[in-house]
């Protein structure tokens, strides 16, 4: 999201889903770098067309230690690692305070279950939409 509150959709590899949040790495002098760092919010939606599925989440950005960071820009290959200042690489994570599973119908009587997190408690409902 920008200064002006307009939100940028951007196709990022999630790498990796834990109690600690959802983790994705870029270039900390991207454009998107001084988004999160103006306004540390993001959300993610996925698709499974074969299936289906959808899941949307939303929540507050973090940065992850150097350490991890230095070991995400190791992990990719030479050809990823080129021209990119190690320094300048950084990995995030998503604290998710409110995760959407959705299960489509063909009928469009698609069910929707919401988890939404308070003060760290998860309260979830279900509905059909
Ligand atoms: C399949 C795919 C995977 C991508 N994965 C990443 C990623 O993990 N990190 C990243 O910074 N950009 C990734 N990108 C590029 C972003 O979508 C984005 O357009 C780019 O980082 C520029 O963003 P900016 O607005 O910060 O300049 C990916 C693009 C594609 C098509």
């Amino acid at each position: 999201m920008d200064d002006d509150g307009v939100p940028d959709a951007r196709t990022l590899i999630v790498k990796g889903v834990d109690g600690r949040g959802w983790a994705f790495a870029s270039q900390r002098s991207s454009r998107k770098g001084a988004q999160l760092s103006g306004q540390p919010v993001a959300a993610l939606d996925f698709w499974w067309q074969p299936v289906m599925r959808a899941v949307r989440m939303r929540g507050a950005v973090q940065p992850a230690t150097r350490a991890e960071s230095d070991a995400d820009f190791a992990a990719r290959s030479p050809a990823a690692r080129a021209g990119v200042d190690p320094a300048d690489w950084a990995l995030w994570r998503i604290i998710p305070t409110r995760v959407e599973f959705w299960q489509g119908s063909p009928d469009r009587r698609h069910t929707r279950v919401v988890y939404t997190s308070d003060a760290g408690r998860w309260a979830h409902s279900a509905s059909i939409e």
